[in-house]
């Protein structure tokens, strides 16, 4: 049995209800436009809290009325299903989409069309390169790797920013996720991708970062890990290396801004799609 937690609201307000769920509630989405309504549902294990989910759901679509009063009403609810057709319903929906200037993510059903192709075989993990925070990462990456380079893509779900800095030229990549079948998604798609001889992949969080000195970092992640992981990643760059944080909200922009002022650290890049931020960080 598996749960499936529903949201409806006015469309424009696709991103910030994106948000909470990725932040909050699950990161396996499907996302349905109704008319003037987009439906996001997002699907997660029936031995989470799940009540608990859907009440915060519903305090935040009412905050939403609130700041939005013109808005349509949005309403939320809790389905279970006994088959779990989150993968099956986003495969037939799956198209090669641009991630980048010139750079596409393709499943291997309909891989071939581009020059410059990223497959991933879609699954649970995070990063099938439809969202705003991977694509936020993806362009950064077409600006900041050189060959060479030595990069560590914390959190690294289905693998596709390690699987694209390899492709940019970085010669030794580590992918850390805590996330098993992103592991085994990542694992698959480095191999879709013939890129498996440069990638290492370890299933594991913060504490276990090698002792090894980075190039680059990305951290496509939530605000309170970036802060939480700041030392760490700091600590994990070389002299000159770059942190690239995505996963930021533009409304936690000045939170961000003041916690950097703070660690004197330096602004190098700043990127925007709608409500998310990603940030080029010299710690
Ligand atoms: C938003 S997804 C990003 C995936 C991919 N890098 C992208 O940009 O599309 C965040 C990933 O970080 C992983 N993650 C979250 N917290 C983590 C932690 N403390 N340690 C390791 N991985 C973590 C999640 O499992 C998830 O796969």
């Amino acid at each position: 049995m598996y749960c499936a937690i529903v949201a409806e609201v006015d469309k424009r307000l696709e991103d910030p209800l994106v948000g909470f769920f990725i932040q909050n509630l699950s990161h396996n989405l499907l996302l349905e436009q109704n008319g003037e309504k987009i439906r996001v549902t997002g699907y997660l294990s029936p031995r989470l809290p799940v009540q608990e989910k859907k009440h915060r759901l519903a305090q935040y679509l009412s905050q939403l009325k609130t700041a939005n009063p013109r808005f349509l009403p949005g309403r939320a609810f809790v389905r279970y299903e006994k088959e779990f057709n989150w993968v099956a319903q986003f495969k037939k929906n799956f198209r090669p989409r641009q991630v980048a200037p010139g750079w596409w993510v393709a499943a291997p059903w309909n891989k071939g069309k581009h020059k410059n192709e990223i497959v991933i075989e879609p699954k649970m993990a995070f990063g099938t390169g439809e969202h705003a925070t991977t694509q936020l990462c993806c362009q950064a990456a077409l600006g900041l790797v050189r060959p060479g380079m030595k990069v560590l893509d914390f959190g690294t779900g289905s693998g596709i920013l390690a699987i694209l800095t390899t492709k940019l030229g970085a010669s030794n990549v580590l992918g850390i996720d805590n996330d098993s079948l992103a592991i085994d998604n990542a694992r698959e798609n480095l191999d879709l991708n013939k890129v498996s001889s440069k990638v290492k992949l370890s299933m594991d969080s913060i504490e276990a970062l090698p002792d090894e000195r980075y190039d680059l970092i990305f951290a496509n992640l939530m605000l309170s890990q970036i802060k939480e992981f700041f030392p760490r990643f700091k600590k994990a760059l070389k002299k000159d290396g770059l942190l690239v944080a995505s996963g930021i909200l533009t409304y936690q922009l000045p939170e961000l801004g003041r916690f950097l002022k703070e660690k004197k650290a330096g602004l190098i890049a700043f990127g925007r799609d709608c409500d998310w931020a990603a940030l080029v960080i010299a710690p």
